[in-house]
């Protein structure tokens, strides 16, 4: 089974950007146990990280993956584009934020996604990955 792992704008900058927000383990650092994970759990994991929009779209529409776990960062607030390309593949998908985006500015707390996904992981940090990990290797173990 496979799962892509899609990462938005400005986590390439996670480890030193706003340690108190989102933790201070970089993105490598991140997918490297993701990746452990993904292995025990006999799932193939693709990684995209990309600050540009058109990047995740042609990535999503490429992909061969059976499920697609997302953090849009801040995409989740503002893209259209990037919820039409989920619904156009038609691919389910788990929605992730390192931090709790509900206890935090209010343009955080609307997301375009949010209505769509199979569920939402947010204000775990880097563990809300490996969360949204496990669910996935229970839903495609089991459907
Ligand atoms: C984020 C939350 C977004 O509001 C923010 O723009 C991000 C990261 C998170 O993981 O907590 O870039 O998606």
């Amino acid at each position: 089974t496979k799962v892509l792992l899609v990462n938005g704008p400005n986590l390439n900058l996670l480890g030193r950007r706003e340690p108190e927000v989102y933790g201070s383990e970089t993105l490598a650092q991140i997918v490297e146990s993701l990746q452990k994970q993904a292995s025990q759990l006999s799932i193939s994991l693709e990684h995209i990280q990309s600050n540009a929009e058109h990047d995740l779209i042609d990535a999503i529409h490429q992909t061969k993956a059976e499920l697609i776990i997302i953090n849009p960062a801040a995409f989740t607030h503002t893209s259209v584009a990037l919820r039409d390309a989920l619904l156009g593949v038609n691919i389910p998908f788990i929605e992730v934020h390192l931090s709790n985006i509900h206890s935090r500015e209010p343009f955080r707390q609307h997301s375009y996604f949010s209505d769509k996904a199979i569920g939402v992981i947010c204000g775990f940090g880097s563990q809300g990955y490996i969360m949204a990990l496990h669910a996935a290797a229970a839903r495609l173990t089991t459907a």
